[in-house]
């Protein structure tokens, strides 16, 4: 019988202080050590552990390497003092083998078990690769398309972005300890916290200035549903908000995601987020950025520029700066994540595993079904869209008509692009009658040749993965150069126009969307994005995606969400002398290839009390001539608070599949956590008062009721 933390039969705790009673200084300084690609100085890692140990690994092409890492994992266990095992982390995503579409085109899909299902075959193929963690999802509330991760994202709303993450969580970790602890699950990590989106100008890693109560009202929800989802680490961001590096805030990492929000796995840093802090000019060295950052709650370091916690933190110890309850805090609930994952019973990669499950024949069919789902047709005059398959001619241009690589996003590490189908080579397959003719060199002299023979054209356009992600901003969300033109000009040809956009934020549409005929927004839809597309393009499936952000009229009106406040000049709303103040497609738009219709909403009972239920209903009809899936949202107003308010917050979203003619009525259970919000004194409460709801397809919905929430 193994004794002490050996034994899995004790709970988590018991054994987290057994082993801490054993450990020494060195070896719990070492456990706060996340190296990036081990295997690089793969001698100075054996060491490493050898000695004291080594906290985390961040993996570069695990697949490549199962034999060493299981050799790493074999020394901690079998020649350090005390065994402890390394986690193995790396960046799945959306997709390890099998891409699915961007976190911005999954939140398209407005539906948490596509979530859930593309993450737990994420973490399933991530795993039979040595993964053990993975740092995602990312919540961060994106409001800019300037910036590069908005790609990254599930978008702009706080309500949309809680339920996604919490889905997320709940694919990659499992929903109990047996998962966890299995070989198909993973360990999350909610990133980057907190504000990260909220960058000025845009620009990734650039300040951020958020007041508390927006930071409590808008970022902080999505991080308060992947915690209370069982989210295992968190990711503390690189930018600075309201005066702090967020790496060497104690307000925010310990004050109020610790001890407020009860967090009780660990807090990471970001890629060198606590070494920066020297540029950030907080820290003077090193050593004090160690102390700023360990002393905040920062609980591991992964390192980048130069390890701060572990050459470090031993002197402020010392000197009585860092206490030694602090250390065993942040190594206690490392150990902690690491005993839940179940690595101390089984740290080994089975390596077998990888061929049986990656880029199986159910991973590609989920993948092709979600992507699908992500697909949003903002645009459809005259039912240009579906396609008839027995087209003889059909046109396929534009940059992104024969990429690979371009449709699977800005953040993917281990898929095989041949894998990829290209849109030229799904359209042919899914018309084998037809002659498909590809031309993406916008300066092919034959190119309107191409599209004056063709029966239809589809324009595949848009942005190339390295557009977005990381690092990745733009100043102006236009077209890249040309493609505008490209479709004003094929539209003089009067053939059936279907404009196709690939992109990684909301792009500026404006102009290309008087041109086409059809408008579809496929974001980068992953390995099987093209034949998702087909299947929507020939009316194999019917679009039901709907916009997890809202599409700006131009570059000037970001930063822009539909959930603003209500302004004091009634007659005199905030505008533009030269550009529309309304996004071109709001938030929660999307058409289908039938039509919805919507009546007889009600509140029941039309007075609540406080911490009562009011049931918000309405008959949705299927009006037009095909099945189709609505994505049935409810938006409320509180329409007398004590501070502002938005005018308009998505407070419930369910999809409802509909016959032709056929009626459902849909019913949302507002109370509490739907009807409150945090005041300035930090407390959550619900106002007593008149509150205004919608039910629709959009977030501009016009059908509205009334009720009273009664003191
Ligand atoms: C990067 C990203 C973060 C990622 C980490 C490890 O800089 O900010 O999202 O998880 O480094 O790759």
């Amino acid at each position: 019988m193994k004794t002490g933390y050996k034994n899995s039969k004790l709970p988590v705790f018991r054994r987290v202080e057994d082993l801490l009673g054993r450990m020494t200084r060195d070896e719990k300084l070492a456990q706060l050590h996340l190296i990036m690609n081990p295997l690089e100085e793969y001698e100075e890692s054996k060491r490493m552990i050898r000695e004291n140990g080594v906290g985390s690994f961040l993996l570069y092409r695990p697949v490549l390497h199962l034999k060493e890492l299981n050799e790493l994992q074999r020394i901690a266990a079998k020649e350090s003092r005390l065994g402890i095992p390394v986690l193995h982390g790396r960046d799945v995503i959306h997709g390890f083998r099998t891409i699915f579409p961007i976190p911005l085109g999954l939140a398209a899909t407005w539906d948490k078990a596509a979530i859930e299902k593309s993450c737990a075959i994420a973490a399933k193929e991530a795993m039979s690769a040595g993964v053990h963690w993975t740092f995602a999802p990312m919540v961060d509330i994106a409001r800019d398309p300037r910036w590069g991760r908005i790609a990254e994202s599930f978008g702009e709303d706080p309500y949309l972005c809680s339920i996604l993450a919490a889905a997320a969580v709940f694919g990659i970790q499992g929903k109990t300890a047996k998962d966890l602890a299995g070989p198909e699950h993973i360990l999350a990590c909610a990133k980057h916290y907190i504000g990260y989106g909220a960058a000025e100008g845009g620009r990734d890693y650039n300040t951020a200035e958020i007041s508390d109560n927006t930071l409590r009202n808008v970022y902080l929800p999505p991080f308060q549903a992947a915690i209370k989802a069982g989210a295992a680490t968190v990711m503390a961001a690189f930018h600075d908000l309201n005066g702090e590096p967020v790496s060497g805030s104690r307000y925010l990492c310990t004050g109020l995601l610790k001890e407020e929000c009860g967090f009780e796995g660990f807090i990471v840093s970001d890629a060198g987020s606590v070494y920066n802090m020297i540029n950030q000019r907080v820290a003077r060295d090193k050593s004090n950025a160690g102390r700023i950052a360990f002393n905040a709650g920062v609980d591991m370091e992964m390192v980048e520029g130069g390890s701060c916690f572990r050459n470090y933190l031993g002197e402020w110890i010392d000197k009585g700066v860092v206490s030694e309850e602090r250390l065993d805090d942040a190594v206690g609930r490392i150990l902690a994540v690491k005993f839940r994952a179940g690595l101390f019973e089984n740290p080994y990669i089975d390596t077998g595993s990888a061929k049986r499950v990656f880029f199986t024949g159910y991973n590609r069919g989920q993948a092709k079904k979600i992507a699908a789902q992500s697909i949003v047709l903002l645009k459809n005059d005259r039912d240009a869209l579906p396609l008839p398959v027995k087209l003889q001619k059909i046109a396929v241009v534009g940059p992104l008509a024969d990429k690979r690589r371009a449709l699977l996003g800005s953040w993917v590490l281990d898929q095989k692009e041949e894998d990829t189908q290209t849109i030229s080579e799904a359209v042919a397959r899914a018309c084998p009658g037809a002659g498909v003719t590809t031309v993406s060199d916008l300066l092919q002299d034959d190119l309107f040749i191409r599209i004056k023979e063709a029966d239809a054209v589809i324009a595949a356009v848009g942005e190339y993965h390295r557009r977005s992600g990381e690092h990745n901003n733009v100043s102006s969300l236009k077209l890249a150069a040309g493609q505008e033109e490209l479709i004003e000009r094929a539209a003089l040809f009067g053939k059936p126009l279907v404009v196709v956009v690939f992109a990684g934020r909301p792009l500026d549409l404006s102009r290309i969307s008087r041109y086409a005929d059809a408008l579809l927004y496929a974001w980068h839809p992953g390995s099987l994005g093209a034949a998702a597309l087909a299947d929507i393009l020939f009316g194999k499936v019917n679009p039901q995606a709907r916009c997890p952000v809202s599409f700006p009229s131009s570059t000037g009106q970001v930063p822009l969400h539909y959930s603003h406040k209500s302004w004091g000049k009634r007659k005199r709303p905030p505008r533009y002398l030269d550009s529309p103040t309304s996004p071109l497609y709001p938030f929660g738009y999307g058409l289908s290839y039938t039509r919805f219709s919507y009546s007889a909403i009600k509140a029941t009972p039309s007075k609540i009390k406080p911490r009562e239920k009011v049931t918000i209903s309405a008959k949705v009809t299927n009006t037009g001539t095909r099945a189709g899936v609505e994505t049935v949202q409810c938006y409320i107003q509180d329409c007398l608070t004590s501070l502002t308010r938005p005018a308009r917050e998505l407070k419930g979203f369910q999809k409802v599949r509909l016959k032709p003619g056929e009626s459902k009525k849909v019913a949302f259970r507002l109370g509490f956590d739907e009807l409150s919000f945090v005041g300035l004194d930090r407390v959550r409460k619900v106002e007593p008062g008149t509150f205004k709801a919608w039910i629709g397809g959009d977030s501009m919905a016009g059908l509205e009721c009334e009720f009273e929430v009664i003191a």
